[in-house]
C-alpha cells in the first residue's frame, strides 16, 4: 500500500518556521506510529510570486488537487502590499479554496485550561470553552459577481455581490449538522435575514435541511450582529455555529481571540469526497504570516501542529492519534511552556518556536 500524500505549502512570514515544527511531528508519526506520509513541498503566496510571478502556479494547483491533504502555513506580507489585486499572496489561498471547492471551513475555538487567563474576557466566561464555527468558504461576497471598481460619472464605485444558491447553503448546513451530532448536538445558524435576501434564503434552507434530515439536532437562528454580541457575552451557550463566508471570517477571529491567542487555533477546509473516499482537504492555522516577528524564533507553532491533528482526524481517520497530539500540546502548556505570544506578567522567559516543537515531541514520546 502506498503512503497517503501530504502537500506542504509553508508560504510566507512565519509559515516556514512553524511548518518546520510540523515536519518534526509528521516524521514522529512515521517513525513511532507506523503512519508514514509521502510529503512534498511547494510554494504559495508571496514566495510563489517572487519565484514565478504568480501567487499560485497551475502546477502547484494541480498537485494540490491530487494530494490526499494540503497543509498550509500562511500567506502575505508588507512587501506585497502594492501588487495588483490579482497577484496578491491572498489570491493564491483563495484560488486553492475555490478550485478545490473547499466549502466547509471548520474553525474550532477551544480554550486550553492553562491559558484561560490570557483571554481578554473573565476566566469563568471562557474556561472550558469548546465551540466550532463552520464557515462557508467558496461563495458569498468573496466570489460573487459582479465585482470590481468602475466609474460612474465623476466618481469611482466599488462593487461586490453577496450571492448564495440553495445547494451551496444546503451542503455547508449538512456539514454543520453532521459535526454537531458528534459534539453537543446543537447548531446555531447566523445571517442577516433582517436586511439581506441571501440571509432570508440562508435561514429558509437551513430550516428545511434540519426538518428533513436532522430534526434530532437542536437548531437556533441568530442575526450575525447579535451573534457577535452573544459570543462575547456568554460564548459557552454555543456548540456549532454555521454562517456564511464573510460573517464567518469576522466571527471566527472574534471567537479565536476569546481563547487567548490566535496563535493556538487550527482550521480545516473540507470539500466533497475524492475517489478514495477522503474529502478534498486543506489544513491551516487561523493566524496569518505575522511579518513583525518573522525569523526571530518567536512564532507559536501550536496552531499549525493542531492543524495537522485535524488532518489526522478528518482526512486520515486517525482520531485517536489526533487526540494523542492534542493531549501532547495540552501537556506542554500545563507544564508552563509558553512562546512569546503567550507570555503574561509572571516574567518567565518564553521558549522559542523550535523549543516548543521539541517539547511537544517529547510529550509524544512519553505517550507511547
Ligand atoms: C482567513 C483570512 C483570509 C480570508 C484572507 C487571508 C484572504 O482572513 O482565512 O480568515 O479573508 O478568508
Ligand atoms: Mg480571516
Amino acid at each position: 500500500m502506498t503512503n497517503p500524500s501530504l502537500l506542504i505549502l509553508a508560504g510566507d512570514g512565519i509559515g516556514p518556521e512553524v511548518m518546520t515544527e510540523v515536519r518534526k511531528v509528521i516524521d514522529w508519526y512515521g517513525a513511532k506510529r507506523d503512519l508514514a506520509f509521502d510529503v512534498s513541498e511547494d510554494l504559495v503566496g508571496g514566495c510563489a510570486y517572487d519565484a514565478h510571478g504568480t501567487p499560485l502556479t497551475d502546477e502547484t494547483m494541480a498537485k494540490a488537487q491530487e494530494a490526499d491533504a494540503v497543509l498550509l502555513g500562511a500567506v502575505g506580507g508588507p512587501a506585497y502590499d502594492n501588487l495588483d489585486f490579482s497577484l496578491k499572496p491572498e489570491r493564491g489561498l483563495l484560488r486553492l479554496r475555490k478550485e478545490m471547492d473547499l466549502y466547509a471551513n471548520l474553525r474550532p475555538a477551544q480554550c486550553f485550561d492553562a491559558l484561560a487567563d490570557f483571554s481578554s474576557l473573565k476566566a469563568d466566561v471562557v474556561g472550558g470553552l469548546d465551540i466550532m464555527i463552520v464557515r462557508e468558504l467558496t461563495s458569498g461576497v468573496y466570489f460573487g459577481e459582479p465585482r470590481g471598481i468602475h466609474k460612474e460619472g465623476n466618481e469611482r464605485v466599488g462593487v461586490n455581490t453577496q450571492r448564495y444558491t440553495e445547494s451551496e447553503i444546503a451542503r455547508v448546513a449538512r456539514s454543520a449538522f453532521e459535526l454537531a451530532r458528534k459534539r453537543d448536538n446543537k447548531v446555531c445558524s447566523m445571517e442577516k435575514a433582517n436586511v439581506m435576501e441571501s440571509g432570508v434564503l440562508w435561514r429558509d434552507v437551513v430550516t428545511e435541511i434540519h426538518a428533513a434530515e436532522y430534526s434530532d439536532v437542536e437548531l437556533s437562528h441568530m442575526y450575525a450582529d447579535a451573534g457577535a454580541m452573544q459570543l462575547t457575552r456568554w460564548p459557552k451557550q454555543f456548540d456549532v455555529i454555521v454562517t456564511d463566508n464573510l460573517f464567518g471570517d469576522l466571527l471566527s477571529d472574534l471567537a479565536a481571540m476569546l481563547t487567548g491567542s490566535l496563535g493556538m487555533l487550527p482550521s480545516a477546509s473540507l470539500g466533497a469526497p475524492m475517489a478514495n473516499g477522503r474529502p478534498k482537504a486543506l489544513y491551516e492555522p487561523v493566524h496569518g504570516s505575522a511579518p513583525d516577528i518573522t525569523g526571530q524564533g518567536k512564532a507559536n507553532p501550536i496552531a499549525c501542529i493542531l492543524s495537522f491533528a485535524m488532518a489526522l482526524r478528518y482526512s486520515f481517520d486517525q482520531g485517536e492519534e489526533a487526540t494523542r497530539l492534542e493531549q501532547a500540546v495540552e501537556a506542554v502548556l500545563a507544564d508552563g511552556l509558553r512562546t512569546a505570544d503567550l507570555i503574561g506578567e509572571e516574567g518567565r522567559a518564553p521558549v522559542s518556536t523550535s523549543e516548543m516543537g521539541d517539547a511537544i515531541i517529547a510529550k509524544l514520546d512519553a505517550s507511547v
